[in-house]
């Protein structure tokens, strides 16, 4: 059953994504600390429609309860988890 105020933290593994680095980003769920793992869904995506508009922002791009994160690394997107937790 889904809980309910669950983060969620999208991944994509599209074409632009993955060559810009995605492909590290798949370890994340693995890395989300044990108390965090509870409160955190995570979704892949084969294109998160980011990379075609792309003039300010670059890929890999991580969506984390709808806020973008843009070159994304597992640093980054644990952060944003962290802070979404912690309220
Ligand atoms: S390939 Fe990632 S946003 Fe399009």
């Amino acid at each position: 059953m889904e809980e309910a105020g669950k983060i969620l933290v999208e991944l994509c593994f599209g074409t632009t994504c993955f060559v810009m680095g995605a492909s590290k980003l798949q370890e994340i769920e693995s890395i989300i600390p044990p108390q965090y793992r509870k409160r955190v869904e995570v979704k892949a995506h084969t294109c998160l429609d980011l990379c075609k508009n792309a003039t300010y922002m670059k890929a890999p791009f991580v969506k984390v309860d709808g806020e973008i994160i843009s070159e994304a690394t597992v640093e980054k997107v644990l952060k944003a988890i962290e802070s979404k937790v912690n309220g």
